[in-house]
């Protein structure tokens, strides 16, 4: 009873923020986002009679108690699903620069939950796995998928229609992301902690749940048009409006340090000079640089000039989950 799987991290370019329903991991609004090729988790479970406890191997380290239970609390679900009661031991390793502000909890919930469920024998299409990988962490639910995916949010109390499923495929356009990693004194809201926080306290949360379906619905158009400028544009103003409700949260916060501001502005500096390139931002301070491959490496040589920025990751649309020989 053993399974390994590989899967790769994402990025929104339209950002779940705000959750309906904590246990579930039911989100208040839809998502949308592009699988990337270069960051991945890759898992391996082994379900057995004879273990007497879970056990979790992270980076060839046992995982701390916090995290044990995150992992515990997942695996009851798949047992649950199955039927069967056993234990497991998962050995899973990071190929995801956190310090870069990539969640790995989407590569690492996507990949556990293709490789558990595998392991256990449940029978499983790519939607179940979507609302499985979900209850382990909210962006895991798209990363099942490779190229450009959509996280519905369903309306039911039972999430029976909540899942991700795939808009075009890695093969179908060629973008880059550029992740912009920037110099920082960080002090971290993790994005559950930020999300909720928002959810219960920001004035402004009302106007990004306005705002946030009609820009999925350009995201989506853009997308299967090809249209480089107008997801640009969208997925820019998007993450600002996100970023504009923790503004209004009690206490406030604010996930930008001044490199944080000192790459967004150089973005749009690019852009007065005629090239295309737009910025997205996650629960954190660096920043995600959206470019056409033919203008990659002048992105590159621009912000590199920069002295905040401490490296930068050149990302292309990637695949979805793989099993890999156990
Ligand atoms: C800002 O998926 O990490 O990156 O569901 O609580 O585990 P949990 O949250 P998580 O939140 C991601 C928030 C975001 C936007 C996004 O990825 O859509």
């Amino acid at each position: 009873m053993k399974a390994t799987a590989k899967a790769h991290t994402n990025i929104a370019l339209i950002k779940y923020w705000g959750k309906r329903d904590e246990q579930l991991f039911l989100p208040t609004n839809s998502s949308l986002s592009v699988t990337l090729d270069k960051f991945y988790t890759e898992t391996s479970v082994h379900f057995s009679p004879d273990f007497h406890a879970d056990r979790f191997i992270l980076n060839d380290q046992q995982a701390d108690p916090k995290e044990m239970e995150k992992i515990t609390t997942f695996l009851d679900r798949i047992r649950n699903l199955s039927g069967k009661s056993l234990y497991a031991t998962i050995d899973s390793k990071n190929y995801v620069p956190t310090a870069a502000g990539f969640a790995s909890s989407a590569s690492g919930f996507a990949a556990l939950a293709a490789a558990a469920t595998k392991a256990i024998g449940l029978d499983v299409d790519y939607r179940q796995l979507s609302q499985i990988a979900r209850q382990g962490s909210g962006s895991a639910s798209r990363s099942i998928y490779g190229g450009y995916v959509e996280w519905q949010k369903g309306e039911k109390a039972d999430g029976s229609d909540c899942y991700a499923l795939p808009i075009i495929s890695e093969q179908d356009w060629d973008i880059r992301v550029l992740s912009v990693e920037v110099t920082t004194k960080a002090k971290k809201v993790l994005s559950r902690e930020g999300m909720k926080r928002t959810v219960e306290t920001s004035p402004f949360y009302s106007g990004w749940l306005e705002a946030v379906e009609k820009d999925l619905i350009t995201a989506r158009d853009a997308i299967k048009e090809k249209d480089f400028e107008k997801l640009g544009h969208v997925v820019e103003a998007n993450a600002l409006k996100m970023h504009a409700t923790t503004l209004g949260a009690n206490p406030p916060f604010m996930y930008w340090q001044s490199a944080t501001v000192e790459v967004m502005q150089e973005v749009e500096e690019l852009r007065a000079a005629g090239i295309e390139a737009y910025f997205t931002i996650d629960a954190g301070p660096n920043v995600k640089v959206l470019c056409q491959p033919k203008d990659e490496h002048a992105v590159r040589d621009k912000l590199s000039l920069l002295t905040v920025v401490r490296e930068i990751h050149h990302c292309r649309p990637g695949p979805g989950i793989t099993y890999l020989p156990i």
